[in-house]
């Protein structure tokens, strides 16, 4: 089959690579791509938010399935616009995608069907917001409602930084997405993230990671949108995997179809741990990145055929062959990253890094010119590895880092300390 994979960043090179290894794929193409997905498939440019483009470009490449990447073409329902027109299409629709694209209708939906989270209000202006806050205190929890990039979320210590975050996003920092703000209970524990595939109605859980949010060592620094990530997350045992199934994920996925709006795709739920049990934090409606890195690499070629058995209503009769092992993803990000950061720095001693089912070095902001590589984003590869252990795995992926030779780039040295 001819399939098409929108995005640009080390998630979908992840998922290209995976889907390559199926025997099942005849053809890739890759919209926009990078240099690493330039190398083992087609790119093409293409406008991956406009569902007409898309659609068209469909029909001209007789593309059999399409896998979508990241939230805005989902936001944008290029999903809706592709199933419409008979398209199989791995991604929610927009009116779906709303789990990640507004907290607010996610926070309504965990109260109609008492999903365990942070208790919560919304706000559309300032001022209540404010008292909410004064008659709360801190440490408290700020959320421009929409889609802000990760950005949106301010974990204030004190009131005094609430209050500030709560000007700052009326004030239109965020344009749209600030129009609302949710602001939330701080929640204490451990977060790790828990991926499952919904095909409208059966729930198929495909792995579980932890990220490493923060740019530098030992979680100090700024939030970035991730630093490494290692899976499995030893925190998110197996019956607390059983426990945000029950009480999260399957009722938050029979509310969405009850409403008339179910969801077909991964559901990427961030959860709190804390005392043996998940809280929800958020849903995302796509993989993380770099998660998608790790479970990618552990579940290889089976990945096209759950992404399909998915996108075709049949994941009753699919199963997840686990291998017992470990996968861990490190990413360079160029120096200055998530401020201000220079593009076209170049990247030598690519060529030495080994590529085999156990090492894969995923493309992220990179570009090929002249035989060069040349940084062209702020997160620019993935060094990720697979082992027996955790440990060797995290041996073999900074073993990747340290053979290249990039003094422009960075990456944090400690990613799996959690479970180490
Ligand atoms: P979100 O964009 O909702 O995932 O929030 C970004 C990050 O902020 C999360 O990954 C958490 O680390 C933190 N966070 C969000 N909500 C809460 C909360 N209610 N309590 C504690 N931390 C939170
Ligand atoms: N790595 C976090 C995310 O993809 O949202």
């Amino acid at each position: 089959m001819n399939i098409l994979v929108l995005g640009s960043g080390g998630r979908e090179h992840a998922l290209a690579w995976a889907i390559l290894q199926n025997p099942k794929c005849d053809r890739l193409i890759c919209a926009p791509g990078n240099a690493g997905m330039d190398q083992i498939a087609d790119c093409a440019d293409l406008d991956i938010c406009d569902g007409s483009a898309v659609l068209a470009f469909c029909e001209a490449e007789a593309i059999d399935f399409v896998v979508i990447g990241p939230e805005a073409p989902l936001a944008a329902g290029v999903a809706d616009r592709l199933r419409d027109a008979g398209v199989t299409c791995f991604g929610p629709s927009a009116a779906a995608a709303r789990l990640e694209a507004s907290k607010a209708f996610t926070k309504d939906i965990c109260d109609a069907v008492n999903a365990p989270t942070a208790a919560y209000a919304h706000f559309t202006d300032a001022a209540s917001a404010r008292a909410y806050v004064q008659a709360h205190g801190a440490p408290i929890v700020v959320k421009a409602d929409g889609l802000a990039a990760g950005k949106g979320v301010i974990v204030a210590q004190t009131e005094a930084e609430a209050l500030d975050a709560i000007d700052t996003m009326f004030g239109g920092e965020f344009g749209e997405a600030g129009a609302e703000v949710v602001i939330e209970e701080f929640m204490q524990g451990e977060e790790a993230s828990f991926f499952v595939l919904v095909d409208g109605e059966t729930c198929l859980p495909i792995g579980t990671a932890q990220d490493h949010k923060r740019a530098r060592d030992g979680d100090t620094g700024p939030n970035t949108g991730g630093m490494g990530a290692y899976s499995p997350a030893p925190v998110l045992t197996d019956a607390i995997a059983a426990q945000a199934l029950d009480e999260i994920v399957r009722p938050t996925m029979a509310e969405m179809a009850r409403r008339g709006t179910p969801y077909q795709g991964v559901l990427y739920a961030g959860l709190m741990i804390e005392n043996e049990r998940a809280r929800l934090v958020e849903y995302n409606a796509r993989f993380g990145d770099p998660e998608c890195q790790v479970l990618m690499m552990r579940l290889g070629a089976q990945a096209l055929d759950l992404m399909l058995a998915c996108a075709e209503g049949r994941l009753d009769q699919a199963r997840v062959n686990w291998a017992d092992d470990h996968a861990l993803t490190v990413v360079m990000a160029a120096q200055g990253y998530p401020g201000g950061y220079a593009k076209g720095t170049v990247i030598n001693g690519l060529d030495a890094c080994p590529e085999n089912s156990s090492h894969m070095m995923f493309h992220a902001g990179t570009r090929a010119t002249g035989g060069q590589i040349l940084a062209n984003g702020g997160r620019v590869l993935n060094m990720t590895a697979r082992g027996a252990t955790l440990a060797e795995a995290q041996t073999r992926a900074y073993a990747m880092v340290d053979s290249i030779d990039w003094p422009e780039g960075f990456c944090r040295r400690d990613i799996g300390w959690r479970a180490l």
